[in-house]
């Protein structure tokens, strides 16, 4: 199989020595005479793995001992709900800084649990900027404030997280997780979809600073409550297994290509191949995005027409180049360069862009 160079925002590309395991080990699980897709998940088999999984994602994102790591299903937008349900009681009030498409649906959950106050609104930037600390307006009073630390579809990416004070931050890291280090001292809770650093869709991460537990409401249904997941150790119901068993290989492909210093290394030079192309065509092709705050994850970029768009996206998928359009609400292209994407992708990728430029200029 030609395997193409995969610029999916997610689900996207995946290691390929990942995926190779997991044919190899589709049908009998460590010669246990059945897969681990049929076994029980209150089975040894399975055990180990959740265990190992959990393990892997406190090693490699340095999980202090205050925080619980949990593994949720729903998806990233089940936190969108989630989070305002058990943290958001009538008579008080988060913030949220308001950064493009995904704040904006977690914004949208939110205010149809209780009262939410934008710390701020990047809506006259077009949300192409973040906000500098004096252009946050915080409530020191605030249940927890809200940020999406990568907006996916915008490109934007906070590059230091704001001072809350006592206000413990919540985090959409769905789409930046896994490629650079941060401390958990500010966050109260983060949560991410699998699908993009972690592995396939399916399974969803949350590490829950242990106070935050306390603030639960005894009246949710069972599967809503962190509590649940907390008391459990995520095995309250039936787990994703699949897809947690496949994060698993690819924590362990982090771990061996050098954790999260490594990664983070990839990222800035990966996307920094992408921008200097982008700088470098004498404005044949625009990064919309303020400069400080450029995802190391998703590129986007615009070139100068629509009709060269189309033709840019149809010729570099002839030429093995995959999901480089960009999400139908904002249009343009994206390149999406999670942990996956080697480096050789994303220079063949830079001479095709080149290449295109000088030949439809
Ligand atoms: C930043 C961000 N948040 C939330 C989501 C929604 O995630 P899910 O599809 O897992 O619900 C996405 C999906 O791409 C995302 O990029």
């Amino acid at each position: 199989m030609a395997r193409k160079y995969n610029f999916s925002a997610g689900p996207c590309t995946l290691p390929l020595s990942v995926l190779e395991q997991l044919r190899d080990t589709m049908v009998e699980h460590e010669n246990a005479g059945l897969s681990l897709i049929e076994a029980s998940h209150r089975s040894k088999e399975y055990e180990a793995v959740h265990d190992q999984t959990i393990e892997l994602l406190r090693e490699l994102l340095s999980v202090p001992q205050s925080h619980q790591v949990l593994l949720l299903g729903g998806g990233a937008t089940l936190q969108f709900a989630m989070v305002p349900m058990n943290f958001l009681p009538a008579g008080s009030s988060c913030d949220l800084i308001h950064s493009g498409s995904w704040a904006g649906k977690a914004l949208s959950d939110a205010e149809k649990i209780g009262t939410v106050r934008l710390a701020y609104d990047g809506k006259e930037f077009n949300y192409m900027t973040l906000p500098d600390a004096d252009q946050l307006s915080l409530d020191s009073s605030a249940a927890y404030l809200h940020l999406t630390s990568n907006e996916t579809i915008g490109g934007v990416q906070f590059k230091d997280f704001p001072d809350s004070g006592s206000v413990p931050i919540v985090a959409d890291m769905s789409s930046d997780i896994m490629s650079r280090p941060f401390s958990f001292e500010k966050f109260g809770l983060i949560y991410a979809g699998a699908q993009k650093n972690l592995g396939p869709a399916g399974v969803t991460v949350v590490i829950i600073r242990e106070d935050m537990l306390e603030r639960c409401p005894e009246t949710l249904p069972a599967y809503l409550s962190y509590k649940t997941h907390a008391k459990t150790n995520s095995l309250y119901n039936t787990p994703p297994v699949f897809s947690i068993n496949a994060m698993r290989l690819v924590l362990e492909w982090v771990k061996a290509e050098g954790g999260l210093a490594e990664f983070d290394n990839r990222s800035r030079l990966k996307s920094s191949i992408l921008y200097d192309t982008i700088e470098g065509s004498n404005g044949y092709y625009r990064n919309p995005v303020d400069q400080r705050f450029r995802s190391t994850m998703n590129v986007v970029f615009r070139l100068p027409s629509e009709e060269l768009e189309k033709q840019f996206i149809s010729e570099a998928t002839a030429a093995g180049f995959d999901g480089l359009k960009g999400h139908r609400s904002v249009g343009g292209c994206r390149a999406s360069i999670y942990n996956a994407m080697p480096m050789e992708g994303v220079e063949a990728l830079a001479d095709f862009m080149r290449d295109f430029s000088t030949k439809n200029g």
